[in-house]
């Protein structure tokens, strides 16, 4: 496991060291307005910066983000290549400031699907942060926890061919080196936006012990204040891990 992933956890009274926001509601929130769904993503994607510039003042180190799953390819042909678009131009738009900001940035998610035009922004900007330690902006696009995890298996069954991992040391410990996530700690707060109780296949292995809050407001009207709410709460809260502790 990674030196990363052996932070101390937000235990009670603490606050979470990673936090991993499903950002739903895009479509609603513009078809309330009469507007057309991409609207709604555009609208989405302005309230990332906001999100991300609140995290260092309440502790937040790493912050993870939903933003296209690996079943969203299922939505038109026309939302698809629109959020595709959204995404090159948010990257190009951004790169400069997350840069300048100290946030460094990371994708997880198959690229392979993914046009190479838009894999190389998202390779730059990995690259141009890659020296920041501010806050780690994590964004999962074309992410799917079940993927993921397939993947992790894939590559891990190639190393166990060649002979460079025993099959009798595969454990808990093994996998998780091989998923998208890596280099990060386990989400210790998940957050869903729009009224929806479900994950929606987002990191599945990562959150196993992760707290949930599912909230009512709709992603383009989710603001710092109740992201600080929200990380405020967590603090309240007795993480047992199996264990009895009161
Ligand atoms: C979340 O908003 C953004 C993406 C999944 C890309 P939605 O587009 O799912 O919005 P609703 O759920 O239809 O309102
Ligand atoms: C989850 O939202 C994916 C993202 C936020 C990117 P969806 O709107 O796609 O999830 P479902 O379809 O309601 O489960
Ligand atoms: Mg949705």
């Amino acid at each position: 496991m990674s030196e990363q992933a052996k932070e101390p956890r937000g235990d009670k009274g603490k606050g979470p060291v990673h936090v991993a926001i499903i950002m739903d509601g895009n479509g609603r929130w513009a078809q309330a307005r009469g507007k057309p769904r991409l609207f709604g993503h555009h609208a989405g994607a302005k309230r990332v910066r906001e999100i991300v510039e609140a995290c260092p003042e309440i502790g937040v180190k790493y912050l993870t983000i939903f933003a296209f799953s690996t079943e969203n390819w299922k939505r038109t042909q026309a939302e698809v290549s629109g959020l595709m678009g959204l995404f090159r131009r948010y990257i190009k738009k951004e790169a400069q400031d997350l840069r300048d900001r100290g946030v460094r940035v990371r994708f997880i998610g198959d690229r392979v699907k993914l046009d190479d035009k838009l894999v190389d922004l998202m390779d730059e900007l990995e690259l141009m942060t890659a020296g920041n330690d501010r806050v780690h902006l994590t964004i999962a696009l074309n992410y799917g926890g079940r993927d993921e995890v397939a993947r992790a298996a894939k590559r891990l069954a190639y190393d166990v061919a060649q002979g460079a991992v025993q099959p009798k040391d595969v454990d808990e410990e093994t996998l998780p080196r091989y998923l998208d996530t890596y280099v990060l700690p386990d989400p210790d707060l998940v957050i869903r936006t729009s009224g929806e109780a479900r994950i929606s296949n987002f990191l599945l292995w990562q959150s196993a012990y992760a707290e949930y809050e599912f909230i009512d407001t709709l992603w383009p009207d989710f603001t710092d204040k109740i992201f600080t709410r929200i990380v405020g709460n967590y603090a309240g809260r007795t993480r047992s891990y199996g264990a009895v502790t009161r």
